[in-house]
């Protein structure tokens, strides 16, 4: 079901006890930020800070923070269920490239009534101010060192000057006076791209912010779509409901008619660029202080009764875990469209998400995990993924645990160790070169003979008729026992436990 605003999912969270209102008054400034990683690391509920101590709104904050309530903000009560859907979907669009693919949903029949529709006015415009003053909004300082307020949670809707296509990227902003922001979109990012095109042509790159409406909407922002795909596309696809797009009243552009807040403005491409960050990150590190656009504002749209959402991101877990984590499920089917040896694939959360990535394949030949890593490494956002470990497909790459005492079994560090040099990701402080440096692979397949493997022996495992025997006698010994963690058996018939040939 679709969100009209914000507003309507926050009712659906405290219907089923899954928000608490702060009513005592709490600080934007460190306080609100310390509340919610709190409630993040538990994954505790969701905020609603009524009377922040400045700023004339109400802040929703862990809106995310479990697999639960993500899955609620898309609409669905898994999220493993749209990335089914999407996968059935792929398979009967006829076989195009991956994202051509994707641009073909809404031709799809039913699918049609999943297209952007474009209304005048609309909510997000009941109230519109053309000399704002940003500091009047309950912008959040989430860590000590931070340079300043930043926007946590926006939709940066931008356009490709040449093609007309539009891009909608996170992409936090740091407030910097009544009217001037700076605008964080990182080097290999889309509305980047569109930055270099409007300074190429010498134009003024109009920028709209969107905050709230339907949550759909503020995580397809960060969803890794690649350019020329429109996020609010996608969001009508996960939603199931085309996403209502009213025009600004200062600049050229569509935004959610549904949102809570809309900040409007310019980027001037030939004006100097300013100082942003440092910022508390979401790789539990400051990102350091560097040279980014300025944005103009030109007009504050919102509704009366506006909500103004933010997240606080720093040392793992925090609540945008769960946005990566329903990214990694949903794009999995798009993925496995170019890279069909992908049986399954997982971010573990202390690994960023682009500084570790497990995958387990159904390996067919020597060197097919190597295979897959260059292909990962030269593809989209995956790109910039500095450890990828590809495991055999009996390897649930969902446990970690797993995951560790197969890898630490299987690779010789000379053998299975793969080191190349490219793009990293701008927030990896190691990289000895800004957004340059070098990523591994971890080849932690069972070695075929071609690959210098010896005789491979099988991990130690109970039949399964013994083990359901066993298991129920276990239940009547100690009722309540919880259902073990196992390994994922039996093995599916390819993955022989006897050395492979190739061929073979
Ligand atoms: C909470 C949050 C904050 C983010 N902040 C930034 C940011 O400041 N700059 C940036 O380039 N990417 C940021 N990202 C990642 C981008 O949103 C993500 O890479 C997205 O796919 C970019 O979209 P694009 O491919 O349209 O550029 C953030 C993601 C999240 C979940």
């Amino acid at each position: 079901m679709a969100y009209r605003s914000l507003r309507a999912f926050l009712d659906r969270l405290e219907k089923a006890g899954e928000l608490v209102r702060v009513r005592e008054p709490v600080d934007p400034v460190l306080e609100m930020a310390a509340l919610a990683d709190r409630a993040a690391k538990q994954e505790g509920p969701a905020l609603l800070f009524e009377n922040p101590r400045s700023g004339r709104f109400p802040v929703a904050m862990n809106l995310f923070g479990t697999r639960r309530r993500t899955s609620w903000a898309l609409s669905c009560e898994d999220y493993d269920e749209p990335a089914r859907e999407l996968a059935a979907l792929l398979k009967t669009a006829p076989p195009q490239g991956l994202w051509e693919k994707l641009k073909l949903l809404p031709k799809l029949g039913k699918l049609a009534s999943l297209t952007p529709k474009h209304v005048s006015g609309g909510p997000v415009q009941e109230v519109v101010e053309r000399e704002p003053d940003l500091s009047s909004l309950p912008v959040l300082t989430t860590w000590p060192h931070d340079a300043g307020p930043f926007v946590t949670l926006p939709q940066v809707v931008t356009r490709d000057p040449e093609s007309g296509a539009r891009n909608v990227g996170m992409y936090r902003i740091q407030v910097l006076g009544p009217r001037r922001a700076a605008l964080h979109w990182q080097l290999h990012k889309t509305a980047t791209a569109h930055y270099r095109a409007y300074k190429r042509r010498g134009e003024r790159m109009p920028v709209a912010i969107a905050l709230g409406g339907d949550p759909a909407l503020t995580y397809c922002a960060s969803a890794p779509l690649p350019p020329g795909v429109d996020e609010y596309l996608f969001a009508g696809f996960l939603r199931k409901e085309g996403v209502a797009l009213t025009r600004g009243v200062t600049v050229d552009l569509e935004y959610p008619a549904d949102a809570d807040l809309v900040i409007e403005g310019f980027c001037d491409p030939a004006a100097p660029l300013v100082r942003e960050g440092p910022f508390g990150d979401h790789t539990g590190y400051y990102s350091l202080a560097d040279d980014y656009p300025v944005l103009e504002v030109t007009a504050l749209v919102h509704r009366r009764d506006a909500v103004y959402p933010a997240t606080v991101v720093g040392p793992p877990p925090m609540e945008d875990l769960w946005m990566g984590n329903a990214t990694g499920r949903l794009f999995l089917p798009m993925l496995q469209l170019v890279f069909p040896e992908v049986v399954d694939m997982s971010f573990p959360t202390a690994g960023v998400f682009h500084n570790l990535c497990f995958l387990s394949i159904r390996k067919e030949f020597p060197g097919h995990a190597r295979k897959l890593m260059h292909g990962l490494w030269g593809s989209g956002q995956m790109s910039s993924t500095k450890t990828l470990v590809v495991f055999d497909e009996d390897v649930d790459v969902q446990d970690h645990a797993q995951c560790a005492w197969r890898a630490f079994a299987n690779v010789d560090a000379r053998r299975d160790l793969v080191v190349v040099d490219g793009p990293v990701d701008v927030l990896d402080h190691a990289a000895p070169a800004f957004a340059l440096g070098a990523k591994v692979g971890v080849d932690a397949t069972r070695k075929w003979a071609e690959e210098g493997g010896r005789e491979w022996p099988e991990p130690c495992v109970h039949p399964p008729e013994l083990l359901r025997r066993m298991d129920e006698l276990y239940q009547r010994l100690v009722p309540g026992a919880a259902a073990p963690a196992r390994m994922k058996l039996p093995l599916s018939p390819a993955a022989s436990w006897t050395p492979k040939r190739s061929g073979g």
